[in-house]
This record gives C-alpha cells, structure tokens and sequence, in this order.
C-alpha cells in the first residue's frame, strides 16, 4: 500500500520500500535522487515524466522532489499544499495527476539538498536569483539539466541559461529542448525531444532514460549551445508568427516567416557558437520546435492579440490578462538577442529578429513584420 502523503512530507520516499523486491533495496546508495526546480506548465507536466520513470527504472529513487515557487490560491490554500493532497498542481496544470511520489517543497534549499540530478524549468529572468540561492547548497557531483527556453545578456555577452547554472552552480549541465508544448505532453499526446551535451554521452544516455516515455521520445546530439539556441530563438519567431496571424495574413505569409526566422536562428547561433551544428536544426529541438510553437505556443497566442489590437495593449498587459501567471519567452528574449545584435553592429544582418523587438516595444506597427523596406529587407534576401 502506498504511504500516506504526511509520510511522504517528513521524509524521502520510496514507494517500494517494504516490498518484497530486495533486488531494488539492495542498491539503494547508488540510486540517483531527482530535484524538479520550478513548477510551472512544463515544470510540472516534466516532474510528471520523471516520475512515471523513476518508480519504473531501479537506478533512482522513487520521490521526485519539485520546487514551488510559493502562491496562495484565491481558496486561501498554499499551492504546496494543495499539490500534495490532490498530487495536482492546479494553478499551471489543473487536471492532471503528476504521480504520488511527487513531493512538492517551497523550500528551495531542501529540496535540492539531497538531489544528485537537477532539473532545472523555471522561466529563464528568475533563473539568476535562483542559482545564487543555490551556491555552496548543491550536493558533490550532481548534475543538471535545463529544460528553460532564454538567454542572460550581460556586460561581457550572452550568457546561456546552462552556463549560467554550469559556472555559478560549478556544476555539469545538459539542456533538452522540443517540440514540446506542455499541455499536450501532459495528455500523452506523441512528441520527441532532444538532449544536447557537452562531452559525457553517459550522462546525457541517464537524462535520456530519465524523461523518455512511450510518448516521449528522446534522443541526444553533442550540441548544447545549439540545441539550446533553438529552443531560445524560435520563442522570437514565434511571435512574428502571431502578428502575422493577428494580421490575417495567411499560411504563405507565416511560412515566409518561418523560414527566414529558421535561417536567422542557424546564423545568429552560428555567430555567436561556431561550434554549432547545422544537424541540430533537424532536430526535435529546431524545425519541429519551430513549427509547433508558430501554430499553436503562447507566444504566438498573444502576439496575435497584440496585432488585433493594432500594438495598442501592451505585451505586458496582455501577457496578465491571457496567460494566469504564465510567462511569455519571446518578447523579453527578444530584446535580448537585440541587445546583442547592436553591441556587436550585426542588427542589418538580422532584420526579422530586429523588427520583432521595435515592434512589441511599439517603436514599429505590428505591420512592419510582412513590410519590405531598405531598411528593414526582412524579404530582401
Ligand atoms: N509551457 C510550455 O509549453 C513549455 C514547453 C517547453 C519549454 N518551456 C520553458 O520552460 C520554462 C518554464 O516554463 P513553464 O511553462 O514551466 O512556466 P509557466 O510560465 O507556466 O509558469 C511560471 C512559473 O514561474 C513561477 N514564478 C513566478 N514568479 C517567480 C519568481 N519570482 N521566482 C521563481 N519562480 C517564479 C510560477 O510560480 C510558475 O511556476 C520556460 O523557460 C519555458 O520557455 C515551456
């Protein structure tokens, strides 16, 4: 019989301990221990995935630990507490069962202390604040992945979500990226997804095993900037995508779009990683990335609503009103990768990404996306 959930609060939990099953019990120094930090739509539909896995494979403990980021729901309830009565999170991803041996934690020290992999899936402007929390707190020799779409720039460049964790956590960190919007996921609908490390294949053949699914397929490629360069750029495509539906343009005008934002994304990664792969972009983690989050993701949701309303709300505002405290990647990375683009004087070079940013930030009409000017030759080439 499974414990009860008090059980599961006061102590790591093992769902088969007591059982009849000493081949699982006799191992169990060697069993790695998973920490889900963040606990949003994906978050939650990734603390699902694992958990379904871990409770199958005998190299992890069974309870998946997941940090929230503590809210109190109109009900009153913190939505800890409520995620672990109901094993729901119903604030990002109301009715689904995440698997009881999910345990969620508000307390972001303990519930990475004892972790050996750390997911990490958290929208990427809390990520900073996060992995200071964190210093000197991880265990010796975890491992990391992240799962967050977005860039860090800073004084000295571009920093990635995977090397931000990967220097401030001194840790190793792989990132998965997909086609993979989270609610379908959630229902196990079929989807594929890509792994990119560094060196250790080994490592990245765990986090494999640790996500795959019979809908969820994963598969790794030695590309991590690539891989997570993809699942960061197409959030800015995506939102031309929108403004480019907002607009009624058709299905031409939006693959036009997709294609030209496709080609920004292998040139600006390119740019800044020489190392990158031209194969990655034929990956889960590039075109099909692209192509479901220009159909049917939340960045295209809201550009779309912004050009209806011919720039007049802003994304911020749409954001809150449409989203539930969800956040939107595109606009903000956007901006990031224009802040790039004009430090290093390649803004001409990257004229869809460019426009993106003038217009969510109202210095251009929504228009501007399908114009041809000298200046701005998005269709130029
Ligand atoms: N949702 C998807 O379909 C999807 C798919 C693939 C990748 N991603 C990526 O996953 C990452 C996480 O997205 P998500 O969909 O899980 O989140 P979300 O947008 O659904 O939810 C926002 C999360 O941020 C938390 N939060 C709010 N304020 C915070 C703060 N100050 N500090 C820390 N956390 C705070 C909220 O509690 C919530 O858990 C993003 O990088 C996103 O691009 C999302």
């Amino acid at each position: 019989m499974a414990p009860t959930f008090e059980s599961q609060q006061m102590a790591p939990l093992d769902l088969h301990a007591g059982r009849e099953n000493p081949a699982r019990n006799s191992n169990d120094g060697h069993k790695s221990r998973v920490t889900v930090v963040g606990s949003g739509n994906w978050g939650s539909v990734a603390a699902k995935l694992i958990a379904f896995n871990t409770l199958n494979l005998p190299s992890f403990h069974d309870e998946v630990r997941m940090w929230v980021f503590q809210e109190i729901l109109p009900s009153g309830e913190k939505l800890t507490d409520v995620i672990n009565r109901t094993n729901e999170n119903v604030k990002y991803l109301p009715g689904i069962k995440l698997g009881k041996n999910v345990v969620a934690d508000a307390d972001l020290e303990n519930a990475v202390k004892d972790a050996n992999m750390l997911v990490f899936v958290t929208p990427h402007q809390f990520m900073e604040g996060i992995c200071k929390r964190l210093v000197g707190k991880i265990k010796e020799g975890a491992e990391a992945i992240s799962l967050i779409k977005g860039m860090e720039v800073k004084m000295e460049g571009p920093c990635m979500i995977s090397s931000l964790i990967s220097s401030q956590l001194k840790i190793n960190c792989c990132v998965l990226m997909g086609a993979n919007i989270a609610n379908e996921i959630a229902v196990e609908k079929l989807s594929e997804a890509t792994v990119g490390y560094r060196e250790n294949r080994e490592t990245a053949e765990k986090w494999v095993q640790l996500f795959s699914t019979p809908y969820f397929m994963v598969s790794a490629i030695q590309d991590v900037e690539g891989v997570e360069l993809c699942g960061t750029l197409k959030n800015v495509v995506a939102i031309a995508a929108g403004l480019v539906d907002g607009l009624e343009m058709g299905n031409n005008t939006k693959a036009a779009i997709m294609r030209i934002g496709l080609r920004e994304m292998k040139a600006f990664s390119k740019l800044l990683f020489p190392s990158v792969k031209d194969s990655t972009f034929f990956e889960s983690c590039g075109v099909a990335d692209l192509i479901t989050t220009c159909l049917g993701g939340r960045n295209r949701k809201v550009a779309d609503a912004f050009a209806r309303n011919g720039g007049q709300r802003s994304f911020d505002d749409l954001e809150a009103e449409m989203l539930q405290g969800q956040k939107l990647q595109g606009v903000s990375t956007a901006r990031e990768v224009y802040g790039v683009l004009r430090h290093r004087g390649w803004l001409e070079l990257f004229p869809l990404f460019s426009t993106v940013h003038e217009i969510s930030t109202g210095r251009l009409p929504p228009s501007a996306i399908v114009k041809y000017s000298e200046q701005k030759p998005i269709f130029s080439r």
